[in-house]
């Protein structure tokens, strides 16, 4: 089940419910690229960095039991914090950071059934998907999710500040040319703004039984 949105539409929190409810695995990738995000973050790297591509080498991401760990240490917590935010919309432009995560996403989810959410998973990474999803919602009531998300690791925060990074990433990740946000022709577009997490999961499950 491929699930594609911008950030704050409520696709990771209805993709893990909804994985839960149908018994299989599921698979965050805008943690991952948040992950490679915080690598630059920690070691004050650029994306214009020469040697960009044995950066790249030496990043190990892993995803166990819902956590995601960078070169072996968790990280699931540090991800969320403003500075990887701000960063993570440039490094997940860089052409060898998504080929190099898309064979990760492939590799975990090849022979299992999984919910994989992200921005390209029903466009690139898997574009045979039984299910596409494309999940959305207003811009201000993304801004209020994430604001009350990034509440529980940072006390430094403004919720305009969330609505001003979450406009620009939007801009930055459907107008990038590798694998921009965008929504698959044969996805179904489900609008959150007015639906609770309980009717977002319950939208998508039907639609699914429906179709099995
Ligand atoms: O879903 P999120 O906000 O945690 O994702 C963080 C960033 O990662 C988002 O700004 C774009 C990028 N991303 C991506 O380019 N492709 C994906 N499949 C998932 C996320």
């Amino acid at each position: 089940v491929a699930i594609d949105g911008p950030a704050g539409s409520g696709k990771s929190t209805t993709s893990r419910l909804l994985a839960h409810k149908l018994g299989i695995s599921y698979l965050d990738t805008g943690a991952m690229y948040r992950a490679v995000a915080l690598h630059f973050v920690q070691n004050e790297l650029l994306t214009s960095d020469e040697n960009l591509s044995s950066v790249i080498d030496s990043i190990s991401i892993d995803i166990k039991n819902n956590s995601v760990y960078l070169n072996d240490v968790d990280v699931s917590s540090k991800i969320r914090t403003q500075g990887v935010s701000n960063l993570v919309s440039e490094v997940s432009c860089l052409p060898l950071v998504r080929s190099k995560l898309v064979e990760i996403q492939r590799s975990i989810s090849r022979n299992q059934s999984i919910v994989i959410d992200g921005r390209d998973i029903g466009t690139v990474v898997f574009p045979n998907a039984d299910f596409k999803f494309f999940v959305t919602a207003s811009i201000e009531v993304r801004a209020i999710r994430r604001y009350e998300e990034m509440k529980l690791s940072d006390d430094n925060i403004d919720i305009n500040q969330i609505m001003k990074d979450i406009r620009e990433r939007d801009r930055i990740d459907s107008s990038r040319s590798h694998s921009p946000l965008i929504k698959a022709n044969d996805a179904i577009l489900i609008d959150t703004t007015d639906l609770d997490i309980d009717q977002q999961v319950n939208r998508i499950l039907e639609i699914i039984n429906k179709q099995n």
